[in-house]
């Protein structure tokens, strides 16, 4: 008799090893999140707003589909200790505004922190995260940010450990996004834990600058950037490097716009815009939406790209694609625009992670400028362009 309740009980999954969700994020997530734009300010007509942009702009058929609140949803706990929405912002309720996402073919991210309040000083998870996850698969959400403010001396893996047994004891498939800005080399313990991991602090909408908050400081697109080297080989499919969510449309040229959407492509970052959706010029809705950068950034192969060469404040990154595709970013870092000459014929492009290699010498590709969809020949004759100051140029290369 044990053994037949045994058999059971294995096969309805109870008691089945907790785990993170397989199957998830195979490629980088792709979403919006409100926090860059808007940070507490969040309320259940923006979000509503902000998923019928969404829906119809365009974006949901170029990929996105995570509508993210971030912090300052929370009000107060109830008597067994559930946590409720700030009924002030959400008057309807999260389950309605999660019908109401997944009514329009999105879903909803929410967020939360593994200390006892979160950065803006709500309620974290700390000792409710079983309900805290039971209440979020309830209420219908798919994707919970998980934050590391209020934690003292919490191991991390630990902490998010337990977030993700109680998500998979919650039953209801969600992306796991591990918000600990790197402290704890998120990278060495993530993969098994969530679907990405934060590897900085914050970002600003600045190309190159880093922003003094006083007690912390944010950092610019480079800086991010250049907080990603050693990083490549711990990403891939259901388990990516975050760099942080996208500063498009907040405030930069759109010049450094491009150059920061193309690296978080170039990066296999999660996309997950932070500007205000109901309210964007067309370059900017042309950046988050351009089809051959998204490309780039979702191959299947779930490879990152790295930076093959530095001449001077001009960068050359490439990125394996799948049908033996290429990815090609030249980044300006300076102020002034330059120019390049690129003699393909001698250059060899082989990367040890992912072993594969371009022989420019002795097999050609085909050119697609990436932004202004030109075709530009072939690899056998030299590349002369010139760059804008903080702009890129960005080339698709197929095998003849
Ligand atoms: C931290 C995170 C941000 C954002 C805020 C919210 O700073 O890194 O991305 O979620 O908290 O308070």
């Amino acid at each position: 008799m044990k053994r037949i309740l045994f058999a059971i009980l294995c096969l309805v999954g109870v008691g089945a090893p907790a785990q993170k969700f397989d199957q998830l994020a195979l490629t980088p997530p792709m979403g919006w999140n409100s926090w860059n734009k808007f940070a507490s300010e969040v309320s259940e007509r923006l979000i509503r707003e902000t998923v019928d942009a969404m829906a119809t702009n365009g974006m949901k058929s170029a990929g996105y589909q995570y509508i993210n609140i971030d912090d300052s949803w929370q009000g107060e706990r109830d008597s067994q200790g559930f946590i409720q929405p700030d009924a002030k912002r959400f008057p309807s309720g999260m389950k309605a505004l999660a019908d109401y996402v997944h009514s329009q073919g999105l879903k909803l991210g929410i967020y939360s922190d593994a200390g006892t309040k979160t950065c803006a000083g709500r309620p974290g998870s700390r000792g409710h995260e079983y309900q805290d996850a039971q209440t979020y698969a309830r209420w219908g959400v798919d994707y919970l940010k998980y934050d590391w403010c209020d934690t003292e001396a919490l191991s991390a893996e630990g902490a998010y450990l337990t977030m993700r047994n109680a998500l998979f004891a919650a039953g209801r498939p969600m992306v796991f996004s591990i918000c600990e800005w790197g402290n704890q080399n998120p990278w060495l313990w993530g993969a098994k834990i969530g679907h990405l991991w934060r590897t900085t602090g914050d970002i600003y909408p600045c190309f190159d600058c880093t922003q003094d908050h006083g007690t912390w400081k944010s950092s610019g697109i480079l800086q991010i950037l250049d907080l990603q080297q050693g990083l490549r080989e711990y990403a891939g499919p259901g388990h990516w490097n975050d760099p942080d969510m996208l500063e498009v449309g907040n405030g930069m040229t759109v010049n450094e716009d491009r150059a920061h959407f193309s690296l978080w492509c170039m990066l296999a970052a999660p996309l997950i815009a932070g500007n205000d959706l109901r309210n964007m010029p067309k370059p900017i809705l042309g950046i988050l939406t351009n089809q051959d950068a998204i490309a780039v950034d979702q191959d299947a192969l779930g490879i990152e790209g790295w930076r093959y060469s530095t001449d001077g404040v001009l960068e050359t990154w490439f990125k394996p694609l799948t049908k033996d595709a290429w990815a090609m970013c030249v980044l300006n870092r300076s102020p002034r625009a330059q120019k390049i000459v690129f003699d393909w014929k001698t250059k060899t492009v082989a990367d040890d992670l992912s072993k594969r290699e371009a022989h420019f010498d002795t097999t050609t590709y085909t050119i697609r400028d990436v932004w202004t969809k030109k075709n530009l020949g072939t690899t056998r004759d030299p590349l002369n362009a010139e760059i804008p100051s903080h702009d890129v140029l960005m080339l698709w290369l197929d095998k003849m």
